[in-house]
């Protein structure tokens, strides 16, 4: 891990008040996760924290252009999934709420069943007993009904699935364009007011 700060260091240069856990998973899609890390990045008000699954590095070796290391810099702490003891693994850590960018099935379904066996999910877990907001950018399709199962269970707990369905009543341009208005659209739900401001809203007839 590399040093997170045991609380928030709000000063007037850096007025930090919200701390952020984003999970990255091995479903395809790890450029979502990317692109969230790239929104709070530009966030002064978020202290970003990450972890990573196996799984999940994997994938971004396979998907992204940008190296791992160079990814991780886009936050302010790294995780070891592995580390079941780091601070998210708590509810005394104060972590306003948790993204999954992507999520793959078997976090969804891990989530859905209380499995806590690694730090992404036991923090997911901590996120969902604390009332604190969970939101699953699930990347899969088709969908059976054990996938559909697992995201009623998750929801009902009060997390969010949010499949990263593009709108395209935005005309989006770009790939880029596609995956950050999603990534924003996930992260709104998250609470967080700074992220709301960068969505345009749909005002009616084009
Ligand atoms: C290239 C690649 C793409 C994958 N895409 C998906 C996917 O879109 N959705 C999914 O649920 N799993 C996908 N998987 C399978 C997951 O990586 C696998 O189920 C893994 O165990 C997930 O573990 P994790 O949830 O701990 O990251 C993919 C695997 C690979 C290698």
């Amino acid at each position: 891990m590399t040093s997170p700060p045991p609380s928030l260091s709000a000063t007037s240069e850096s007025p930090v008040c919200h701390r952020v856990l984003v999970g990255i998973t091995g479903a395809s899609g790890a450029i979502y996760g990317q692109a969230v890390l790239e929104i709070l990045a530009d966030l002064q008000s978020v202290e970003t924290h990450l972890v990573i699954t196996a799984a999940g590095r994997r994938t971004i070796a396979h998907e992204l252009d940008m190296p791992l290391r160079r990814l991780e810099t886009l936050a302010d702490a790294v995780h070891d999934v592995r580390d079941i003891g780091a601070p998210p693994a708590s509810g005394s850590f104060p972590l306003h709420g948790m993204i999954v960018a992507p999520c793959s099935v078997h976090t969804l379904a891990a989530i859905a069943c209380c499995q806590a066996d690694n730090l992404l999910l036991r923090a997911a877990d901590v996120c969902l007993k604390e009332r604190r907001p969970l939101v699953l950018m699930l990347r899969e399709t088709p969908l059976h009904l054990g996938h559909i199962r697992a995201m009623a269970a998750v929801t009902e707990m009060g997390g969010i699935v949010f499949p990263p369905v593009p709108a395209f009543y935005d005309r989006p341009r770009t790939l880029a364009d596609i995956v950050r208005a999603s990534a924003l659209r996930a992260l709104r739900l998250l609470g967080l007011t700074d992220v709301a401001a960068g969505i345009r809203p749909w005002c009616g007839r084009p």
